[in-house]
């Protein structure tokens, strides 16, 4: 546990916040996991629930799974997040509603808790602009899945002050996880600078028929040795929030390398969003399962 923060919040129990609320219920701490959604609730329900049977199952978790899961309560209502010692964002990866989302948690949380979120691109300095408490604001970026992942990255803002930074890596390494933090409040910090060109270039050979989705993922993979292939690992992250990162990082550097491609748009638009609606580039249960 970490500097007197008993209780961590989550806003947003998708792909990313589900997985949030199973790392922070592992590392001890109370959590208050929150999103609008009903059904994504019951999601994130689930995915904590089997991930924590399925480590307990294999012997790696220290305590009772169910005493791991009792630890975690669960509500549609943002106010219930008002006694937490810090909440962690992964909401939609927009600007306006992590914005609002932010000036709605700045009102009611107490005045020294932080204000984290998980987004992949979005400026830190621009989020925590919606907040009384800039200083207190700080990216806390995992990767998918979390429980598996070990790095965290940690981009800081403009403002966010040196002591924030170190208590977010307390609060990371309390999760056991591996905190690396990013000075420079960049579009898509470093991760998503490298994660995006990858996906951006499968696609772009695929659309100009240079070889077939499942021929790029392979060469990857079996040629370069990467775990995942481009095509895979769109699915697996979800499209939606890879075209919204795309789409940000595209509006804020002006670089045209990041429009987005057509093909990805189409999916999108679709409601082809990947694993998370059973398909993607490819229908759910063909390709590579394992995680990017
Ligand atoms: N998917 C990934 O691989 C990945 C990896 C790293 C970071 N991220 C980032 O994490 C964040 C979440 O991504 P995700 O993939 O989990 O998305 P997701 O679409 O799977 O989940 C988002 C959840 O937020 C909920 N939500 C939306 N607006 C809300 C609001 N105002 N209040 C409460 N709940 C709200 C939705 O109901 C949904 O359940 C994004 O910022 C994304 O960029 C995603």
């Amino acid at each position: 546990m970490s500097q007197n923060i008993s209780t961590i919040g989550v806003l947003g129990t998708g792909t990313m916040g589900a997985g949030i609320v199973q790392v922070a219920a592992q590392g001890g701490y109370g959590v208050v996991a929150c999103d609008s959604s009903v059904e994504a609730l019951e999601g994130g329900q689930r995915y904590v629930r089997e991930g924590l049977q399925k480590l307990a199952s294999k012997g790696r978790l220290p305590e009772d799974a169910e005493t791991v899961y009792g630890r975690v309560s669960w509500t549609t209502d943002v106010v219930e997040l008002g006694g937490c010692g810090a909440v962690i964002e992964a909401i939609v990866e927009r600007v306006e509603p992590k914005k609002e989302a932010f000036a709605a948690l700045d009102v009611l949380l107490p005045a020294e808790a932080l204000l984290l979120t998980n987004t992949s691109s979005i400026s830190i300095t621009d989020l925590a602009s919606a907040t009384a408490r800039p200083d207190r604001v700080c990216g806390t970026h995992f990767f998918t899945p979390p429980p598996v992942r070990e790095a965290v990255e940690v981009p800081r803002g403009y403002h966010t002050s040196d002591e924030t930074v170190e208590r977010v890596k307390e609060l990371i390494q309390s999760f056991g996880k591996l905190p690396v933090v990013v000075e420079g409040d960049v579009p898509g910090f470093v991760a998503n600078r490298f994660l995006m060109p990858f996906m951006l270039e499968g696609v772009r050979l695929y659309e100009q028929g240079v070889a077939s989705k499942e021929e790029i993922d392979l060469l990857v993979k079996k040629g370069l040795g990467f775990p995942i292939g481009p095509f895979e690992l769109g699915d697996f992250i979800g499209l939606d929030v890879a075209l919204d990162v795309t789409d940000y990082v595209h509006e804020e550097t002006g670089d045209p390398y990041y429009t987005p491609p057509n093909s990805l748009k189409r999916l999108v638009r679709a409601g082809r969003l990947g694993h998370k609606t059973g398909g993607g580039f490819y229908d759910s249960g063909e390709g590579n399962e394992s995680g990017g």
